[in-house]
């Protein structure tokens, strides 16, 4: 570990006064109704709210008053938040236990800023892989870069894990609007042999492309996959195309490049390093889709319109470096996830995006957040004393109301949720099967309109009193009774561009740094998952049944004694 000057691992916020001030201010808003809130505060739904970038943010349906969310600024100090946010920017190593420097804002700084960085001119290199990705982008989208047989390239594979995948993945499907239709954008990344033979299963070999992401160029799902679509390629060239199997093996430089930080294994694997886009270790995986891992994204949408959505991620950086924390729409939203986790206990938190474009986005998050803040030691090693990362959930709505909302309206959990909308659909509803519904009301009006109901119903509910008048039966009457009380917060945007989608992405990921840093704990490593994956390597030759499971644990050796029955071993 390498302390550094902000290095906050002496004293713990949750021994701070601020963290105190606010357990003895609990009980006078615990007992509070946001019918009550908002009676006492009638102004709260237009001024507790706050722009950042194109998005406009209200969360004034959050059970706080205007002294809670004092109180809860307060634990920025206690915690060195400000000292956090600029070591980040400046490139600390505030990923201490990596010994690296944070630095995917940098990934989005314009051509023209300066930050140089471990004597790293970080803006030149960023810019310089950009102009590449954008040169190879541009040619396979004009069809200029072919296949080994001359057909221009139809379908893009991106074969990535976790972080080299879930980011593409959403963001494709989020922009797919802007994305060039022709070209078929597909994903691979479970080791789950269907995926790749799914995915491949129509695609022609002399028109495909894959893309091998993968930060280390170690990770056991990807190098495998990658073999398998190799072996794909190469014998449908062989067998498809007529080639031999010398010029089938050939062709692979044209249709394999790689997306990585590590050149050696790249080369290795038998991809030509000139086909590689670069980034760095001070890219977290969960924070890489606006570096090269978002190639196939930018093949899909194009370098300018990839370009603007960098420049959206840009704009909520600055909103979050330089904003007065009163009006900083990350610190604020953080906050208030910290007061939900450790102080009402809430264990979860829904996403539920009013855009079917926004299908991925819960999932994509669950990476960005639970990898994150699923810590439960501090930065400096000791035991944390709160609870940390909540369990992020969710689907797009109308989809969820018709699923899960029940609890969450009338369930026992208090569960924090963030509605995202949409003022203009992306497409012309007159594209969309007539676009209107009896009545004439538009289909858009109809979808935004349970947007704005869900949140209010969830804040205001009904009451016993309202229910009964509407001559319900006594004995149903508890039954029909919504308590409301659920807090929310609502994010509304014109449109989804890309550069509401870089907006919205570095909104989350700002949100998370914030919690992490009142929690004292390092948001950017990921140790947790690599006790499994070494389990999983010692665990593979004995399912040959050729090594003995001798040595593991009854449950185990029971369960793989079943599977090597089944398999007839
Ligand atoms: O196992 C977790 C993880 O390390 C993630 O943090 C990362 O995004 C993913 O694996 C994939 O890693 P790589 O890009 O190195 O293949």
């Amino acid at each position: 570990m390498s302390p550094t000057a902000s290095d906050p691992s002496t004293g713990s916020t949750q021994q701070s006064p601020a963290w105190q001030a606010l357990r003895d201010h609990l009980p006078t808003v615990e007992n509070l109704h946001l019918r009550q809130i908002f009676a006492d505060d009638p102004d709260r739904g237009s001024e507790l709210a706050a722009h950042a970038g194109d998005l406009y943010v209200d969360y004034s349906k959050h059970r706080v008053t205007r002294e809670t969310l004092g109180l809860l600024r307060d634990l920025t100090a206690a915690s060195g938040l400000r000292e956090r946010i600029d070591a980040m920017f400046a490139g600390e190593h505030i990923n201490s236990t990596e010994d690296r420097a944070v630095l995917h804002t940098a990934l989005r700084l314009p051509r023209h800023a300066e930050l140089t960085v471990d004597g790293q001119d970080v803006v030149a290199e960023v810019h310089e892989v950009l102009d590449r990705m954008g040169e190879f982008a541009g040619r396979v989208r004009s069809g200029e870069w072919t296949g080994a047989t001359g057909k221009p390239i139809a379908a893009v594979v991106n074969i990535g894990i976790g972080g080299s995948d879930l980011g593409p993945v959403m963001a494709h499907e989020a922009l797919k609007s802007y994305a060039q239709r022709s070209l078929d954008c597909r994903f691979v990344s479970n080791i789950d042999p269907t995926d790749v033979y799914e995915k491949t299963l129509d695609l022609d070999p002399e028109t495909t492309l894959f893309i091998v992401a993968s930060k280390t160029f170690t990770t056991l799902e990807t190098l495998t996959n990658a073999r398998l679509a190799r072996t794909w390629l190469t014998d449908g060239l062989a067998s498809a195309a007529g080639l031999t199997a010398e010029q089938a093996q050939d062709a692979v430089a044209q249709h394999f490049v790689a997306v990585s930080t590590n050149e050696k294994l790249v080369g290795e694997f038998g991809i030509d390093t000139a086909n590689m886009y670069g980034f760095w270790d001070w890219v977290g995986g969960r924070y890489s889709f606006d570096s090269a891992v978002g190639l196939s994204l930018m093949i899909a949408i194009g370098q300018d319109q990839f370009a603007e959505m960098l420049a959206g991620f840009h704009a909520m950086d600055e909103h979050f470096r330089t904003t007065p924390f009163e009006q900083n729409v990350p610190v604020l939203l953080g906050l208030l996830n910290v007061w939900y986790v450790d102080f009402f206990g809430s264990q979860t938190h829904a996403v539920l995006p009013y855009s079917q474009y926004l299908l991925r986005f819960p999932a994509y998050l669950q990476q960005l957040t639970m990898e994150s803040n699923g810590k439960s030691v501090r930065l400096d090693g000791t035991a944390v004393q709160c609870d940390t990362g909540e369990i992020f959930w969710g689907e797009p709505g109308t989809n969820g109301q018709h699923a899960f909302y029940q609890l969450i309206h009338q369930g026992t959990r208090l569960i924090p949720a963030d509605f995202i909308g949409f003022v203009e659909p992306n497409h012309a509803l007159s594209d969309a099967d007539g676009g209107q519904v009896a009545g004439g009301t538009d289909v858009h009006d109809l979808f935004m309109s349970n947007y704005f109901a869900q949140s209010a119903a969830l804040a205001f509910g009904k009451t016993a009193e309202e229910i009964a008048a509407e001559g319900v039966a006594a004995d149903v009457v508890p039954h029909k009774v919504m308590p409301g009380n659920r807090p929310s917060t609502s994010i509304m945007a014109q449109r989804l561009t890309p550069s509401v989608l870089g907006q919205l992405v570095a909104l989350y990921e700002h949100i998370t740094f914030v919690q992490g840093v009142i929690w004292g704990i390092n948001s950017f490593d990921q140790w947790g998952v690599e006790l499994g994956k070494a389990m999983a390597k010692e665990l593979a030759p004995m399912l040959t049944g050729e090594q003995s499971t001798q040595g593991q644990d009854d449950s185990t050796v029971t369960l793989v004694r079943r599977y090597l029955q089944g398999r007839g071993r």
